[in-house]
Order: structure tokens, then sequence, then C-alpha cells
């Protein structure tokens, strides 16, 4: 199983077949994701020019929040059980994040070190966190007999009627 590594240059933030949560609009915002994180790393490792630095965290920061906010509409309609816990690792890896962005914009040499360690939690949180939610969302629709085209239009639609501004970004 492939993940970023946490010294020297970062390979970045690599998802494969595994690492998939079974529900193709949270598959597909995991990808962009992982480049999002991927080309703010390229920035903060290779190029240094601060201006495109901040730029790339900007990126990554807006979807992240954007991605977020999309699970937990999905979480919401289908009343998780989980929420709350998932809903507090959004919100740490959130601030973490605005930690990472103050750092950058200080010029701060930990910046780079602490992008890593947030990849790496990011990675985890999918892993782990979304996967479940994936679970959840297939056996749910099994033992209360909801047929599963229900759940995953659910889960399509949400996160889709407040956040037209991310219209750019893959549904
Ligand atoms: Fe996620
Ligand atoms: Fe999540």
């Amino acid at each position: 199983m492939a993940s970023p590594v946490t010294t020297g240059a970062s390979r970045g933030l690599i998802l494969e077949a595994e690492d998939t949560v079974g529900i193709a609009k949270i598959d597909g915002q995991h990808r962009f994701l992982a480049s999002l994180y991927n080309n703010m790393m390229k920035i903060l490792e290779g190029d240094g020019n601060h201006e495109h630095g901040i730029y790339g965290f900007t990126e990554f920061f807006s979807y992240v929040n954007y991605h977020f906010s999309s699970e937990e509409q999905i979480m919401r309609r289908v009343l998780y059980p989980e929420y709350r816990s998932h809903l507090f690792d959004h919100r740490n890896l959130i601030a973490t994040l605005e930690l990472l962005g103050r750092r950058i914009r200080q010029r701060d040499d930990g910046a780079v070190m602490l992008a890593k360690v947030i990849g790496q939690w990011l990675f985890c949180h999918i892993r782990i966190a979304d996967k479940d939610l994936g679970w959840y969302l297939a056996v749910d629709s099994a033992f209360n007999s909801v047929d599963t085209a229900v759940v995953a239009t659910a889960a399509n639609q949400a996160g889709d009627s407040d956040l037209e501004r991310f219209a750019r970004y893959p549904a």
C-alpha cells in the first residue's frame, strides 16, 4: 500500500485501488485532493517561490473544505452513527491546515515537514474513517433494503446546492 513519505523529498499522496471508499463522488474528490496536495508539495519542496507556495496551499485548503463539507452532508443525509467522530477529525485537520497556512505565509522552515505530516494524516483518514463511511453506506443499503440507487443518489447530490463556487472541480 502506498503512502506519503515523511522524510526526504515527498513522493506525494498516492491513492491506489484499495484506497477507494466505493462512492464514486467521494473517490473522485479524493483523487483530485491528492493531486492538489501533490502540487502543493512540489511547490513547497522544489520551487521555493513564496507566492506560488501560498497559491498551492490555498487551492488545496479550499478543496479540503469543499470535500469535507460534501462528506458531512452525505453523513447527515444517511444519519451516519459515527458522524461526530468523523466531523471531529475533519475539524482537527482543518485547524492543522490553518496552522500550515500561517507557517507558509511566515516563511517558517517547519512548513514542509508539517505539510508532510498533514499528508500522512489525510491518507490515514481516507483509509480508515472514509472507508468506514463507505462500508456503512453499503451495509445500510443491504440491511434496510434501501435501493442502493437511493443512497448513491443522496451521496452524489450532497454538497451540490450551496457549493457552486467549486463547480470547476470534479463532482
Ligand atoms: Fe474524504
Ligand atoms: Fe472524511
